[in-house]
């Protein structure tokens, strides 16, 4: 049997979608292991999302890219797999990266990974082609670059192409050779031919020697909403950043810095910003969409962390982890902010007038009975969210005290949000899930706080603060007798909600 057809036989037996916990509008692997968002590209009209993929995860531990397309973020189908570990160069693993329109045919460059015999790792960047997302073929040039370049290891991949006006450049995640990581660029005229530019040098000192490794680069630009100026932002996944108070509690970070890119010169504005605050979060892309598209950057990433590969969902039913949703970036006094964008139509792509928060928002929004009314001690319920296990709730609050918002059955298992003395305190301790109980984060200083909860069955994202602060997590909690509540010191102002 050929990869493809291996990989296709264990998704027809896959027990996924039988699983209570399998989400109904986030990306999630159709069986197996899913990791990082890859190749995401908008075209005609369709959102493709692959991801990397581990059908047979954990008896064997090859990667593919799967894929799945939606014509408006929510609803998905999954295909075939895009590309297998079919290939010398790849043969272990068709590692991240991402996507490239050219007129009618779309580049998806990748890194093959290869376990060599003597032991060590081979680093191949790669390409496959196709006109219809239902054939993907390989170059026969592959490999692109066989290899690092001197003073580099073989911990170099995920390219991340980006169009400039007769060339395109790739990005690549790298470690120099005195283990500490960084950024290289290549150059190409047609996206087959590359030419090493260099490392890119990031000005600030600190961060020569910044973790180990760089994973996933992405390079965007993004006008400042306030000043309308124009920056550069600099998107990446560095490892070995040691936690420091609030911040870098996860396995690996994942965060940016703005600044200026001239060449492969990056003067960095701004300090390194995590991109989401919570447990789960890693390896986010953004989307290709065409050149000079007015859209604002819109961003996946993965709710999940290299080896916390012990969930409820890989025993019972034999998948784990799940993507976030779709997100657009606005850059707002030095940082971006993250609205969720489910259920996107043709008006709202256009970017047009009107107000920007139905646009970024789902557009079935309807008001909650608790709108206007003041909380006690006693948990409010929600009675529209009762059962309700895949919804979106958006709320602005006027805070005049400590608060708290509740998922889950009443003396089961809950995710609590504390809100209190300008923190979140999100505590996930009675849940079925093994890794991470409490994590604080400082909140905007504001009167009226607005929070949205995105919650699809196993997996919560919480955006607070217009998007100030995102936090995603894995929140597998029982799915009998959900119920959100609320309590404590605080008016509910307005309150919609749409179940999905
Ligand atoms: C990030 C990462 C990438 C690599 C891929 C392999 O999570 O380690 O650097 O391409 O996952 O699955």
């Amino acid at each position: 049997m050929n990869s493809i057809a291996a990989c296709r036989s264990a998704i027809e037996s896959s027990r996924a979608h039988e699983d209570p916990d399998y989400p109904r509008f986030h990306v999630a692997p159709p069986v197996g292991r899913l990791n990082d968002p890859n190749g995401l590209i908008y075209k005609d009209g369709t959102y493709h999302v692959f991801h990397q993929l581990g059908p047979f995860f954990p008896t064997r531990k090859v990667i593919y890219w799967g894929h799945c397309s939606s014509t408006d973020l929510t609803h998905w189908d999954q295909h075939s797999p895009a590309l297998a570990p079919d290939d010398w160069y790849d043969r272990n693993g068709v590692y991240s990266g991402g996507a490239t329109a050219v007129g009618d045919n779309v580049w998806l460059h990748y890194t093959g990974n290869v376990k060599e015999e003597d032991g060590s790792r081979g680093s191949y960047q790669c390409a496959a082609t196709t006109s219809d997302f239902k054939t993907f073929t390989k170059l026969d040039s592959n490999p692109l670059i066989a290899g690092p370049p001197p003073g580099y290891t073989a911990h170099i991949r995920d390219p991340f192409i980006v169009e400039g006006a007769d060339s395109y450049t790739m990005y690549l995640g790298a470690q120099r050779e005195d283990l500490t990581g960084c950024v290289l660029a290549y150059a190409s005229p047609d996206l087959a031919n590359w030419e090493l530019l260099g490392e890119l040098e990031v000005s600030d000192p600190r961060y020569q020697n910044f973790g180990y490794m760089w994973e996933c680069p992405n390079v965007l630009t993004v006008q400042d909403e306030d000043s309308g100026e124009t920056f550069d932002v600099l998107l990446f996944s560095p490892q070995g950043i040691p936690a420091q108070e609030d911040q870098f509690r996860n396995i690996f970070a994942c965060g940016y810095l703005i600044g200026h890119l001239r060449g492969t010169a990056f003067t960095p504005v701004s300090d390194f910003i995590e991109l989401d605050a919570g447990f789960e979060f890693y390896a986010p892309q953004v989307f290709s969409f065409p050149k000079d598209s007015p859209r604002p950057p819109l961003l996946m990433g993965w709710v999940g962390n290299a080896s916390e590969d012990d969930q409820p969902s890989l025993h019972n039913f034999g998948w784990i982890h799940t993507l976030s949703v779709a997100r657009e970036l606005r850059l707002r006094q030095g940082r971006l902010y993250q609205t969720p964008l489910l259920e996107a139509t043709d008006e709202d792509e256009v970017g047009g007038e009107g107000e920007r928060t139905s646009a970024a928002t789902p557009n079935r929004l309807s008001a909650l009975s608790i709108a206007g009314a003041p909380l006690g001690e006693e948990p409010t319920e929600i009675p529209e969210l009762a059962g309700e296990r895949s919804f979106v709730l958006d709320l602005d609050i006027v805070q005049e005290g400590p608060w708290q918002l509740t998922l889950g059955r009443p003396n089961g298992p809950q995710v609590v949000l504390e809100f209190a003395e300008g923190r979140m305190t999100v505590d996930r301790s009675t849940t079925h899930y093994p890794h991470g109980n409490r994590r604080t984060v400082p909140l905007p200083e504001v009167d009226k706080l607005d929070v949205k909860v995105v919650h699809d069955r196993s997996v919560t994202e919480i955006f607070v603060g217009e998007g100030h602060i995102a936090f995603s997590m894995r929140s597998y909690l029982d799915p009998d007798g959900f119920q959100v509540t609320l309590a404590g010191n605080a008016k509910v102002e307005k309150a919609r909600y749409v179940t999905l």
